[in-house]
């Protein structure tokens, strides 16, 4: 579905990315890891076009997007639900949900988002800004979702949120992979949350890929070289 292909990416003068591959096939979720400053969350702007290639190439769906504009990536059905989320906190809940449609030019309905959230449905009529960190995590991923994706990309989702709503949030990924059949590209520290969910993992360091495998191969040295644990 997604392939990354020595992909160079650089904020100014300064390059971030090194010809980082990367492949997210359909019904698979790939982590990507790595200590805070490796660059997890340049490549996500990168593959979304919020951030220009500077080499290398991104194919989705068999076309070359890599010169892409990032509304025509998310109308082709990427997904990305930003670290910090980034939800409209003035909005209310059904508002956020019904903005992701507007733009996107498909048909959707709120209960899609609903079915996999339960716990938004009595939270509608409420601000997104007074939401504690999880639900608004379920409002961004339940937000993208309505775009409907081909493929989701998420940027540390259990970043700031409390354990009961990881587990919530950790069983909607799985959904969104085995029963929508969607590729998942998912950037995350947490390594628990990350090996019971992925299917294959990268490590990055400094703008680089410096291991990858497959999740039960996930070997202890590289974790504790590369990871902070
Ligand atoms: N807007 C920016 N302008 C300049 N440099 C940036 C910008 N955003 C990130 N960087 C730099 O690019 C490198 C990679 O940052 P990135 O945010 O991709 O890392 P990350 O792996 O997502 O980190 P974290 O785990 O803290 O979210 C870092 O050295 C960072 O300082
Ligand atoms: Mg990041």
């Amino acid at each position: 579905m997604l392939s990354v292909e020595r992909l160079g990416a650089a904020y100014g003068e300064s390059q971030v990315l090194w010809d980082v591959d990367v492949e997210v096939p359909s019904g698979r979720v790939v982590c990507l890891m790595g200590r805070n400053g490796m660059g997890k969350t340049t490549v996500l702007k990168t593959i979304m076009g919020l951030l220009p290639a500077r080499g290398g190439r991104v194919t989705f769906d068999g076309a070359d997007i890599t010169r892409w504009s990032p509304d025509r990536r998310a109308r082709a059905g990427i997904g990305y639900v930003p670290q910090g989320r980034e939800i409209f906190p003035h909005l209310t809940v059904a508002e956020n949900l019904r903005m992701a449609y507007l733009g996107c030019g498909r048909e959707s309905r709120l209960t899609d988002a609903l079915d996999l959230f339960p716990a938004l449905k009595p939270l509608l009529a409420r601000k997104g800004g007074v939401l504690s960190g999880g639900e608004q995590q379920m409002l961004a991923i339940g937000r993208a979702l309505l775009t409907r994706p081909k493929l989701l990309m998420l940027d540390e989702p259990t970043e700031g949120i409390q354990p009961s709503i990881i587990l919530e949030i950790e069983d909607a990924i799985r959904r969104i992979k085995t029963e929508m059949g969607l590729a998942v590209l998912l950037v995350e520290q947490y390594l628990d949350f990350a090996e019971r969910l992925a299917d294959s993992y990268v490590i990055m360091a400094k703008g680089a890929v410096v291991a990858r495998g497959n999740t039960g191969d996930l070997k202890v040295e590289a974790l504790r070289h590369h990871l902070a644990v």
